[in-house]
């Protein structure tokens, strides 16, 4: 809590703060997720539900974390036990809710979820909404173990591009060579090695001179690099095509689908729902505006995965190819196009070090929300902290590198969870990735939600919020737009419409429920395809 006399370390100010939040937010799924699923969800139209998802979930969610991590100056797990009741009505429906599912799933025999919910529903009405935090760790945990093996590739297309490796003549070759890859062992978990090494090395200094000096260093490396590479994209003859299919509105292509698409890639995008904003809000000082920080750092994000599809479409098209390769536009169409340009191996040299420096960034606040908790709640030195699970990652992630195509190589780990659960994902591989980014972050993100909204309070967060935001919060949201925030005679008066009713009602009742609709399709519970 916030009356423990720790000399906990602080960013340097706000600058730092933002450069190392945006790094977080800023990774592979701006430059590799967002440009391809905006290419097959309707371009300028998609970019605008993007936008609105944006607007009316992040942004009042990040706040949430921000003030949680602020108030609490802790990891995710203590802020939550800090703020907790004793008892918890809310928490106690669930536990009760998820005891009875898992119970109801007995008569039907599907006894790996039973045991699985009884377990659960117990543990919720033991440790109530400090669960919440514990999900976010453990989705640190299993997030990383998967991006940093994605993360991995990056480095080995980093080295294979300097030595001119990449010369392929078509996309099949580039696949070939691509699958060749990444089914190689050695050099899916070498490189995946290498990944989580540089993300220990720089956890390992600390929030200061590890976090914020390395963003202070790379976000400006990727502002550049992405700038360079849209300029080389967009004079390449034929590029406008690429353009006009990337930010064309076509309306048509938006249903229900799409629109939750939009949402679940807004939280992913933003580094929400697991508390990687709690931790990094709990270094935060009381001095900083929280309101304009998540607006710069939500800004930054939207920014690069805008500036992502600017560097590739244009040069996908120009050079004859389609947008429609889904995942694997990055890594097989885009090495194939640069090799038709003059200077090839150096644009793609660039291109896999922007992915790299984008994944990194993002990579050290993963491993950041498991050494925080280790540091705060278990008496941990960082330094062990960050060794020990990073290690712990490599070992997760090395089972996902050797698992990333099929189960062929974990066929014991295979049969256990199909005997468990009676079914499995495609891989290991996609069963992290499922696990954290269809269940942990959603879930996660619902659960800040209402605990902000209903359990710590949005008084009791607005006082926190209100800390460093001089009167940015109270004044007549028409004032504030308008400009005139400091003029008296429009802040004389208490007013209704500001930006902190507004950022109440959206976190006590839109964000829940938008975000409890997107789950329940996600995981198919509700079926809103048209
Ligand atoms: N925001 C990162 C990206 O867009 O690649 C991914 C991520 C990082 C998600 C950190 C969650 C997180 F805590």
């Amino acid at each position: 809590m916030s009356d423990k006399p720790t000399i906990r370390e602080h960013w340097s100010g706000a600058w730092g703060f933002i450069l190392a939040a945006a790094g977080s937010a800023i990774g592979l799924g701006n430059i590799w997720k967002f440009p391809y699923i905006t290419g097959e969800n309707g371009g300028g139209a998609f970019v605008l539900v993007y936008l609105l998802c944006i607007a009316v979930i992040g942004a009042p969610v990040m706040i949430c974390e921000f003030a949680l991590g602020r108030h609490t100056q802790r990891n995710p797990v203590g802020a939550f036990q800090a703020l907790s009741p004793k008892t918890s009505v809310l928490a106690h429906l669930v536990g009760i809710g998820v005891l009875l599912a898992g119970l109801f799933l007995l008569l039907f025999g599907s006894w790996g979820w039973s045991v699985l919910l009884i377990a659960l529903g117990l543990l919720i009405f033991r440790y109530g909404w400090t669960l919440v935090g514990v999900m976010g760790v453990t989705a640190g945990f299993t997030i990383l173990s998967f991006y940093s093996v994605v993360a991995g590739w990056t480095i080995g297309y980093i080295w294979k591009a300097a030595t001119n490796q990449l010369n392929f003549a078509n996309v099949a070759m580039a696949k070939e060579h691509f699958d060749h890859f990444i089914l190689h062992p050695g050099w899916a978990i070498g490189c995946h090695f290498l990944f989580m090494l540089l993300c220990v090395l720089i956890v390992y200094k600390g929030v200061r001179s590890g976090i914020e000096r390395w963003s202070k260093i790379l976000m400006p490396v990727l502002f550049l690099i992405i700038l360079v590479l849209i300029v080389r994209s967009l004079t390449l003859p034929g590029a406008m095509a690429g353009v006009r299919f990337y930010l064309t509105p076509d309306f048509s292509k938006i249903n229900a689908n799409s629109v939750l698409i939009a949402l679940g890639h807004a939280f992913f995008s933003l580094s929400l729902g697991m508390g990687a904003m709690i931790t990094y809000g709990s270094y935060i000082s009381r001095e900083e505006n929280l309101f304009s920080a998540t607006l710069s750092v939500v800004g930054l994000d939207t920014l690069i995965a805008l500036m992502a599809g600017l560097a590739i479409f244009p040069a996908v098209f120009a050079q004859g190819f389609g947008p429609d390769a889904g995942p694997g536009l990055v890594f097989q169409v885009l090495p194939t196009v640069f090799h038709q340009i003059p200077f090839g191996a150096f644009w793609a040299f660039l291109f896999f070090l922007l992915l790299m420096i984008a994944a990194l960034t993002s990579g050290i606040s993963l491993l950041e929300v498991v050494t925080a908790y280790f540091v705060d709640e278990r008496g941990w030195a960082r330094h062990r902290a960050a060794v020990a699970f990073g290690l712990a990652i490599f070992l997760l992630g090395s089972l996902c590198a050797i698992s990333v195509a099929d189960w062929s190589r974990l066929e014991g780990l295979q049969a256990v969870l199909l005997k468990i659960f009676g079914t499995t994902k495609a891989s290991f591989f996609d069963t992290m990735d499922n696990l954290s980014s269809n269940w942990f972050l959603p879930l996660g993100g619902l659960f800040i939600a209402l605990f902000t909204g209903w359990i710590w309070g949005t008084k009791h967060a607005l006082d926190e919020i209100r800390h460093g935001s001089s009167n940015f919060g109270d004044v007549h949201l028409f004032s504030l737009l308008a400009g005139l925030k400091d003029d008296p005679s429009h802040n004389s008066r208490i007013h209704v419409v500001t930006l902190a009713s507004l950022w109440g009602i959206f976190i006590r009742f839109i964000s829940p429920v938008a975000v409890l609709i997107a789950f329940l399709h996600t995981v198919g519970w509700l079926d809103l395809r048209p």
